[in-house]
This record gives structure tokens, C-alpha cells and sequence, in this order.
């Protein structure tokens, strides 16, 4: 491994024990990104807030309740499917393989992956990459009940994670990106990021991705707007979060969650509403806010796909298919590839 490189990528190396390490951005890097990032996306006629926003300590812990809502059926339908690929993943992987994970959250799916992966290996690698500090916790997590596995954590953006990986070492990687957690990318973003994952991975790589699959509006509406308001707290939380972080003064009882179904994009849309005019001062931003009433705030887009999108997309950003993983409804798909 070239710890140059990652110094030289800004990371400072914080070593837990024999079998954890982590890599972070100094975090003067972090806090200018959040401020400079928020004071231009609202500073604009149709202002949005991007999503990775959302994951502080208390966004990650919301996502973590709306994954269990009965209404989410997006995470135990992936989770069905990815119980299935004990049978069938061994078939593609060697002992030689780590594991990396885009957006690993609280690793809960790779526990799926990572009993194939320990079952395989002596020692297995695993190199979760996420923006939140969750990530620390989901180790010493993981480390509780896998006695065989080795975590080195990258504490930062996907493509901060890429970056670190590209020229890391020669061996193996199957990388993860679960959750259809590339369902928040634009069309044309989500191909200049498919196109990065490929120009990181090595030909011998693999990339396994889980999408959302268009279906029934009405299930989609209500999987983003649950009967406990537990979507709703999780959108309100990034104004907290920009309160406490970027000194700034929302009022939460000033705005409500608004998410809708957009068919002719293939889009879940969310947004924070302005439920009156207000002024919002943000002062780590040197920006005054001003809202209308009922003006909305973008807050994240989830795009689903139908599967002939799903492989003219993977096929025309330099992948090839191995295999596709559906669940029986055919709500959500795990994808197999490898760099054509
Ligand atoms: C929707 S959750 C998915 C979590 C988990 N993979 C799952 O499938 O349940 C997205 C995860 O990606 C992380 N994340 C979101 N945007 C990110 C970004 N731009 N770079 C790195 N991590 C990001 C979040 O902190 C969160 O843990």
C-alpha cells in the first residue's frame, strides 16, 4: 500500500487497533466543503440542499428507523435478494477478493456479503467508504462478530473514496453500492460516476449495485412519507444540522416535508416547504435566506429504473453484466459487473 499517496490526498491515518484504521480528510477540508457547498446550492432561484447533507450522528440514526418502517420496502427487499446470493455469489469471487462499499452506513446488508466473504477467506479485507461518522461505530460493530475481518474505513465522499482506493494495491475488489443510493445522482451525474467507478476498478474487479425498479406510485409515495413522520424528521434534520453546524437560524416549525412521485422522470422528488416568507440567517455561509411561502427546497432526488435502463446505463459506462439478482415482486435488483 502507498500511504504517500494517501497523505498526499490529505487524509490523516487514525490506527484503532491491529484491525481497525481509519482514513479521514482534515476537517478543515470538511467544514469549508459543507458552508462553501451550502452557500451556493441556496443561493440560487430554485435552491436544493444535496443529500449527503443529511447523514450527521442523527440523520444516519433516522435513516437507520426508516430502513425498519413498514412502509421502506426497499430495504428488506434488497436484503431478500442479497440472502440469496450465497449460492450463487462464490462463483465469481476468489479467495483473493476485498470487499469496499460505497455509502456503507451501518453495514447492516454487508453482514450478507461478509459471511460469504469469511466463510471464503482466512482474513478478509473490508474497506467501508462513508461521509458519516457512522462508520466508526458499524466497525467496532462488525469487528464484535467477525473475528477474521481486517476494517480500514475511509470517512468521506464516494468520490473522495475512489480516489483513495485508485493505485491503493493490486489486489481484488468486489465494490458494494447498496440501498439505490445511485438513485440520488441526475441521469447525467450518475453516468460521470458510474464511468469513475469503472476507471478506478482493475480488470479482474467487480461491482455489485443495488437499484430501485419502477413500480406502482402509490407504493413508491408512501415509502418517502411514512405514517410516523420519520421521513419527515429526517428531511427537517439537515436544517438542525445546518443550525448547529453553520450557526444558522431555521425555524423547523416554519417548514414541512413535501415528497412526491415524478412518473415522467422516474423519480421520487423530496423537498423541505417554506410554509411562510421568512428570512434565515447562515452565518458560516455569510448567507441571508430568503424564502416565499410555500417555496420549496430540493432535498433529494431517487430515481428508479426500469431493467433494460438498468443495463443500457451499466453497459454504456464500460461495464459488462455478469448476473442479476431480482426479488420476486421485481421491486429491486442487484447487479453483477465486472470493466468490460
Ligand atoms: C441511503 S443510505 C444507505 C446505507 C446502506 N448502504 C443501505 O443500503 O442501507 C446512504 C449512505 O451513504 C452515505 N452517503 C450519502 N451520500 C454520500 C456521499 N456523497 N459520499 C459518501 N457517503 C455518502 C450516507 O452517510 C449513508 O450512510
Amino acid at each position: 500500500m502507498n500511504e504517500t499517496i494517501q497523505k498526499n490526498l490529505g487524509y490523516k491515518k487514525y490506527v484503532i487497533d491491529s484491525k481497525l484504521q481509519y482514513f479521514k480528510p482534515h476537517a478543515s477540508k470538511i467544514e469549508k466543503t459543507f458552508a462553501e457547498e451550502i452557500s451556493s446550492s441556496l443561493n440560487r432561484d430554485s435552491k436544493f440542499i444535496a443529500p449527503k447533507f443529511f447523514y450527521d450522528k442523527k440523520g444516519s440514526d433516522l435513516f437507520e428507523k426508516i430502513c425498519t418502517l413498514p412502509e421502506y420496502y426497499p430495504t428488506r427487499t434488497e436484503i431478500d435478494i442479497l440472502k440469496n446470493l450465497h449460492a450463487e455469489l462464490p462463483s465469481f469471487i476468489d479467495k483473493s477478493f476485498r470487499l469496499v462499499e460505497l455509502g456503507s452506513g451501518a453495514s447492516v446488508k454487508t453482514r450478507l456479503i461478509l459471511d460469504i466473504f469469511t466463510q471464503m477467506q482466512q482474513t478478509t479485507e473490508y474497506f467501508p467508504i462513508d461521509i458519516s461518522e457512522i462508520l466508526t461505530e458499524s466497525s467496532e460493530l462488525l469487528l464484535q462478530d467477525y473475528d477474521n475481518l481486517r476494517i480500514t474505513g475511509i470517512i468521506d465522499t464516494y468520490e473522495g473514496g475512489l480516489e483513495f482506493l485508485k493505485n491503493y494495491d493490486e489486489k481484488k475488489n468486489l465494490i458494494l453500492f447498496l440501498g439505490s443510493s445511485f438513485g440520488n445522482f441526475s441521469p447525467s451525474d450518475g453516468k460521470v460516476f458510474l464511468e469513475k467507478i469503472n476507471s478506478t476498478m482493475k480488470s479482474g474487479d467487480l461491482f455489485l449495485i443495488g437499484l430501485d425498479l419502477v413500480k406502482d406510485s402509490q407504493i413508491l409515495e408512501s415509502a418517502y412519507n411514512d405514517t410516523q413522520g420519520v421521513t419527515a424528521e429526517f428531511n427537517l434534520n439537515v436544517l438542525s444540522r445546518i443550525n448547529d453546524e453553520l450557526d444558522a437560524d431555521f425555524n423547523l416549525n416554519n417548514f414541512s416535508h413535501y415528497s412526491i412521485y415524478n412518473k415522467d422522470n422516474q423519480r421520487i422528488e423530496m423537498y423541505l416547504k417554506s410554509l411562510v416568507k421568512q428570512s434565515v440567517i447562515i452565518s458560516k455561509s455569510n448567507l441571508s435566506l430568503n424564502l416565499e411561502k410555500n417555496e420549496l427546497i430540493h432535498t433529494e432526488h431517487s430515481h428508479k429504473y426500469t431493467l433494460e435502463q438498468i443495463r443500457t446505463l451499466l453497459e454504456s459506462t464500460g461495464f459488462k453484466l455478469n448476473h442479476v439478482w431480482l426479488d420476486d415482486n421485481t421491486h429491486f435488483s442487484l447487479t453483477l459487473v465486472s470493466k468490460n
